[in-house]
Protein backbone atom coordinates (compact mmCIF):
# COMPACT_ATOMS: atom_id res chain seq x y z
CA UNK A 1 0.00 0.00 0.00
CA UNK A 2 1.41 3.43 -1.00
CA UNK A 3 1.41 6.12 1.54
CA UNK A 4 -1.99 8.38 1.62
CA UNK A 5 -1.94 11.83 3.34
CA UNK A 6 -4.79 12.51 5.16
CA UNK A 7 -5.32 16.24 6.45
CA UNK A 8 -9.08 16.00 8.27
CA UNK A 9 -10.27 14.41 11.24
CA UNK A 10 -13.66 13.45 9.22
CA UNK A 11 -11.29 11.83 6.24
CA UNK A 12 -9.22 9.83 8.78
CA UNK A 13 -11.93 8.21 10.57
CA UNK A 14 -13.41 7.43 7.12
CA UNK A 15 -10.15 6.54 5.86
CA UNK A 16 -9.54 3.68 9.10
CA UNK A 17 -12.96 2.43 9.25
CA UNK A 18 -12.85 -0.28 6.80
CA UNK A 19 -9.52 -1.53 8.26
CA UNK A 20 -11.05 -1.83 11.71
CA UNK A 21 -14.35 -3.32 10.22
CA UNK A 22 -11.46 -6.00 8.73
CA UNK A 23 -9.87 -6.66 12.71
CA UNK A 24 -7.27 -5.31 11.13
CA UNK A 25 -4.84 -3.40 14.08
CA UNK A 26 -3.63 0.52 13.78
CA UNK A 27 -0.55 1.78 14.71
CA UNK A 28 -0.30 5.14 15.88
CA UNK A 29 3.32 7.57 15.74
CA UNK A 30 2.81 10.55 16.69
CA UNK A 31 5.39 13.26 15.75
CA UNK A 32 5.44 16.78 15.23
CA UNK A 33 7.96 15.61 11.79
CA UNK A 34 10.63 17.32 9.98
CA UNK A 35 11.70 13.18 11.05
CA UNK A 36 14.86 11.32 11.39
CA UNK A 37 15.95 8.00 12.08
CA UNK A 38 14.77 8.26 15.45
CA UNK A 39 10.81 8.50 14.23
CA UNK A 40 11.95 5.86 11.70
CA UNK A 41 12.85 3.42 14.06
CA UNK A 42 9.51 4.41 15.95
CA UNK A 43 7.56 3.64 12.31
CA UNK A 44 9.37 0.83 12.09
CA UNK A 45 8.21 -0.76 15.34
CA UNK A 46 4.49 0.04 14.24
CA UNK A 47 4.78 -1.62 10.58
CA UNK A 48 6.02 -4.98 12.55
CA UNK A 49 3.60 -5.06 14.98
CA UNK A 50 0.57 -3.54 13.02
CA UNK A 51 -1.53 -4.02 10.59
CA UNK A 52 -2.23 -0.23 9.19
CA UNK A 53 0.36 2.49 10.40
CA UNK A 54 -0.59 5.90 10.88
CA UNK A 55 2.19 8.71 11.66
CA UNK A 56 0.56 11.94 12.63
CA UNK A 57 2.55 15.12 11.89
CA UNK A 58 1.51 18.39 13.95
CA UNK A 59 3.14 20.76 14.96
CA UNK A 60 1.32 21.03 18.26
CA UNK A 61 0.66 24.84 19.60
CA UNK A 62 -0.77 23.86 22.76
CA UNK A 63 2.74 22.60 24.00
CA UNK A 64 4.82 25.50 23.52
CA UNK A 65 5.61 28.06 25.83
CA UNK A 66 5.35 32.25 24.64
CA UNK A 67 9.29 32.45 24.27
CA UNK A 68 9.90 28.87 22.52
CA UNK A 69 10.45 27.97 19.57
CA UNK A 70 6.38 27.15 17.85
CA UNK A 71 7.13 29.36 14.99
CA UNK A 72 10.46 28.61 13.99
CA UNK A 73 10.39 24.69 14.43
CA UNK A 74 11.38 23.33 11.34
CA UNK A 75 8.73 21.80 9.19
CA UNK A 76 9.41 20.05 5.73
CA UNK A 77 5.98 17.62 4.97
CA UNK A 78 7.22 16.42 1.47
CA UNK A 79 10.97 15.04 2.90
CA UNK A 80 8.76 13.31 5.82
CA UNK A 81 6.52 11.68 3.52
CA UNK A 82 9.70 10.85 1.56
CA UNK A 83 10.85 8.94 4.91
CA UNK A 84 7.48 7.50 5.75
CA UNK A 85 6.96 6.42 2.49
CA UNK A 86 10.33 4.35 2.83
CA UNK A 87 9.34 2.70 6.01
CA UNK A 88 6.00 1.44 5.02
CA UNK A 89 3.77 3.84 6.56
CA UNK A 90 0.75 3.72 5.33
CA UNK A 91 -0.95 7.29 6.06
CA UNK A 92 0.23 10.62 6.99
CA UNK A 93 -2.11 12.36 9.25
CA UNK A 94 -1.03 15.98 8.42
CA UNK A 95 -4.19 18.39 9.91
CA UNK A 96 -4.00 21.97 10.14
CA UNK A 97 -3.81 24.02 13.74
CA UNK A 98 -7.52 25.14 12.38
CA UNK A 99 -8.36 21.49 12.22
CA UNK A 100 -7.12 20.13 15.50
CA UNK A 101 -8.40 23.33 17.15
CA UNK A 102 -11.13 25.39 15.71
CA UNK A 103 -11.76 27.69 18.56
CA UNK A 104 -9.48 27.76 21.29
CA UNK A 105 -9.65 24.86 23.23
CA UNK A 106 -11.54 24.92 26.94
CA UNK A 107 -10.43 21.17 27.86
CA UNK A 108 -6.96 20.27 28.56
CA UNK A 109 -5.63 16.58 30.36
CA UNK A 110 -3.47 17.68 33.04
CA UNK A 111 -1.54 14.54 34.42
CA UNK A 112 -1.22 16.03 38.09
CA UNK A 113 2.10 16.18 39.80
CA UNK A 114 4.07 14.44 37.18
CA UNK A 115 3.24 17.11 34.92
CA UNK A 116 4.92 19.94 37.28
CA UNK A 117 7.89 18.56 38.12
CA UNK A 118 11.42 18.47 36.26
CA UNK A 119 10.97 19.64 32.73
CA UNK A 120 6.83 20.65 33.62
CA UNK A 121 8.64 23.43 36.13
CA UNK A 122 10.86 24.82 33.73
CA UNK A 123 8.32 24.37 30.87
CA UNK A 124 4.96 25.90 32.42
CA UNK A 125 1.93 24.00 30.60
CA UNK A 126 4.02 21.77 28.18
CA UNK A 127 2.93 18.15 29.28
CA UNK A 128 -0.71 20.04 29.65
CA UNK A 129 -0.24 20.53 26.25
CA UNK A 130 1.24 17.23 25.08
CA UNK A 131 -1.59 15.04 27.27
CA UNK A 132 -4.26 16.92 25.37
CA UNK A 133 -3.15 16.43 21.88
CA UNK A 134 -2.23 13.34 22.52
CA UNK A 135 -5.49 12.26 24.54
CA UNK A 136 -7.20 14.24 21.08
CA UNK A 137 -5.30 12.01 18.52
CA UNK A 138 -6.20 8.71 20.34
CA UNK A 139 -9.78 9.59 20.14
CA UNK A 140 -9.33 10.32 16.61
CA UNK A 141 -7.35 7.42 15.23
CA UNK A 142 -8.18 4.73 17.82
CA UNK A 143 -5.12 3.00 17.83
CA UNK A 144 -4.69 -0.47 19.49
CA UNK A 145 -1.03 0.63 20.01
CA UNK A 146 1.14 3.91 20.14
CA UNK A 147 5.12 4.86 19.45
CA UNK A 148 7.00 6.89 21.59
CA UNK A 149 10.43 8.01 22.15
CA UNK A 150 12.02 7.18 25.33
CA UNK A 151 14.32 10.54 24.47
CA UNK A 152 11.03 12.53 26.06
CA UNK A 153 11.37 10.07 28.98
CA UNK A 154 9.13 12.14 31.00
CA UNK A 155 6.81 12.57 28.32
CA UNK A 156 7.02 8.73 28.03
CA UNK A 157 5.89 8.47 31.50
CA UNK A 158 2.96 11.32 31.71
CA UNK A 159 1.10 9.53 28.68
CA UNK A 160 1.74 6.12 29.68
CA UNK A 161 0.15 7.75 33.40
CA UNK A 162 -2.91 9.44 31.52
CA UNK A 163 -3.52 6.05 29.52
CA UNK A 164 -4.09 4.59 32.58
CA UNK A 165 -5.96 7.04 34.83
CA UNK A 166 -8.28 7.80 31.83
CA UNK A 167 -8.52 3.69 30.51
CA UNK A 168 -7.25 4.77 27.31
CA UNK A 169 -7.71 1.06 25.30
CA UNK A 170 -4.19 1.31 23.75
CA UNK A 171 -0.85 -0.62 24.47
CA UNK A 172 1.98 2.64 24.82
CA UNK A 173 5.46 1.16 23.33
CA UNK A 174 8.25 3.24 24.35
CA UNK A 175 11.02 3.00 21.87
CA UNK A 176 15.18 3.17 22.74
CA UNK A 177 16.73 6.63 21.78
CA UNK A 178 18.37 6.49 18.65
CA UNK A 179 21.81 8.41 18.47
CA UNK A 180 24.46 9.69 15.48
CA UNK A 181 27.55 7.61 16.18
CA UNK A 182 29.07 10.22 18.43
CA UNK A 183 26.68 9.35 20.77
CA UNK A 184 24.58 12.77 20.12
CA UNK A 185 20.20 11.59 20.69
CA UNK A 186 18.59 12.41 17.39
CA UNK A 187 16.33 15.21 17.72
CA UNK A 188 14.36 17.69 15.21
CA UNK A 189 15.83 20.56 17.04
CA UNK A 190 19.64 19.39 16.29
CA UNK A 191 18.97 21.22 12.89
CA UNK A 192 19.67 24.53 14.88
CA UNK A 193 23.38 23.72 16.04
CA UNK A 194 25.91 25.38 14.30
CA UNK A 195 29.02 22.95 13.33
CA UNK A 196 30.60 23.93 16.13
CA UNK A 197 28.05 23.56 18.62
CA UNK A 198 26.94 20.23 17.12
CA UNK A 199 30.83 19.49 17.71
CA UNK A 200 30.11 20.07 21.76
CA UNK A 201 26.49 17.96 21.45
CA UNK A 202 28.28 14.83 22.53
CA UNK A 203 28.92 16.02 25.50
CA UNK A 204 25.52 15.36 26.98
CA UNK A 205 25.58 11.32 26.13
CA UNK A 206 29.48 11.26 27.79
CA UNK A 207 27.99 12.69 30.97
CA UNK A 208 25.01 10.57 31.41
CA UNK A 209 27.91 7.79 30.53
CA UNK A 210 29.52 9.04 33.24
CA UNK A 211 26.96 8.39 35.61
CA UNK A 212 26.14 4.95 34.55
CA UNK A 213 29.54 3.62 35.24
CA UNK A 214 29.15 5.40 38.99
CA UNK A 215 25.55 3.83 39.15
CA UNK A 216 27.44 0.20 37.93
CA UNK A 217 29.98 1.05 40.38
CA UNK A 218 27.77 0.99 43.41
CA UNK A 219 26.81 4.80 43.72
CA UNK A 220 22.89 4.97 44.76
CA UNK A 221 22.81 8.74 46.34
CA UNK A 222 21.37 11.28 44.08
CA UNK A 223 23.79 13.64 44.72
CA UNK A 224 26.80 11.91 44.22
CA UNK A 225 25.35 10.90 40.66
CA UNK A 226 24.27 14.61 40.00
CA UNK A 227 27.77 15.70 40.80
CA UNK A 228 29.05 13.08 37.52
CA UNK A 229 26.90 14.36 35.34
CA UNK A 230 27.88 18.18 35.95
CA UNK A 231 31.35 17.62 36.16
CA UNK A 232 30.92 15.62 32.72
CA UNK A 233 29.40 18.80 31.39
CA UNK A 234 31.43 21.40 32.91
CA UNK A 235 34.27 19.73 30.64
CA UNK A 236 32.32 21.07 27.90
CA UNK A 237 32.27 25.53 27.87
CA UNK A 238 29.68 25.51 25.18
CA UNK A 239 27.33 23.80 27.42
CA UNK A 240 24.65 25.43 29.91
CA UNK A 241 23.11 22.70 31.89
CA UNK A 242 19.44 23.90 32.65
CA UNK A 243 17.96 20.50 33.98
CA UNK A 244 20.24 17.22 35.77
CA UNK A 245 17.39 14.65 37.53
CA UNK A 246 18.46 12.05 39.08
CA UNK A 247 14.88 9.92 39.95
CA UNK A 248 13.55 6.82 40.23
CA UNK A 249 12.68 5.52 36.87
CA UNK A 250 9.18 4.27 36.93
CA UNK A 251 7.58 7.02 39.24
CA UNK A 252 10.24 10.10 38.23
CA UNK A 253 10.47 10.34 42.40
CA UNK A 254 13.29 10.94 43.85
CA UNK A 255 15.96 8.92 44.92
CA UNK A 256 16.16 7.70 48.30
CA UNK A 257 19.68 6.34 48.78
CA UNK A 258 18.29 4.38 51.62
CA UNK A 259 15.91 2.38 49.53
CA UNK A 260 17.98 2.57 45.54
CA UNK A 261 14.83 1.62 43.12
CA UNK A 262 15.18 -1.26 40.38
CA UNK A 263 16.46 1.44 38.06
CA UNK A 264 17.54 5.17 37.73
CA UNK A 265 16.13 7.36 35.03
CA UNK A 266 19.03 10.52 34.46
CA UNK A 267 17.51 12.98 32.63
CA UNK A 268 18.98 16.20 31.53
CA UNK A 269 18.56 19.38 29.52
CA UNK A 270 21.23 21.66 28.35
CA UNK A 271 21.61 24.70 26.13
CA UNK A 272 24.03 24.71 23.55
CA UNK A 273 23.84 27.78 22.32
CA UNK A 274 20.33 28.93 21.58
CA UNK A 275 19.47 25.44 21.78
CA UNK A 276 18.27 23.34 24.06
CA UNK A 277 18.77 19.70 23.91
CA UNK A 278 17.80 16.86 26.10
CA UNK A 279 18.74 13.47 26.83
CA UNK A 280 18.32 10.88 29.28
CA UNK A 281 19.06 7.32 30.44
CA UNK A 282 17.90 4.46 32.65
CA UNK A 283 20.50 2.57 34.48
CA UNK A 284 19.74 -0.60 36.22
CA UNK A 285 21.09 -0.08 40.06
CA UNK A 286 23.33 -3.11 40.18
O1 LIG B 1 7.28 14.11 21.03
C1 LIG B 1 6.66 14.81 20.21
O2 LIG B 1 7.05 14.95 19.04
C2 LIG B 1 5.40 15.52 20.66
O3 LIG B 1 5.50 15.95 21.97
C3 LIG B 1 4.13 14.70 20.45
C4 LIG B 1 4.13 13.44 21.29
C5 LIG B 1 3.99 14.33 18.98
C6 LIG B 1 2.89 15.52 20.85
O4 LIG B 1 2.79 16.68 20.11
Amino acid sequence: MSLETVTTIAGLRERLKPARQAGKSVGLVPTMGYLHRGHATLVDHARADTDVVVTSIFVNPLQFGPNEDFARYPRDLDADCRLLAAHGADIVFAPSVEEMYPRPIATHIEVESLSARLEGERRPGHFRGVATVVGKLFNIVQPNRAYFGEKDYQQLQVIRRMVADLSFPLEIVGVPTVRDKDGVALSSRNVYLSPVERAAAPVLSRSLAAAAEAIDGGAVDPLDIEAVIRRALAAEPMAEPDLVAVTAADTLEPVDPKVPPPAIALMIAVRIGRTRLIDQRVVAVP
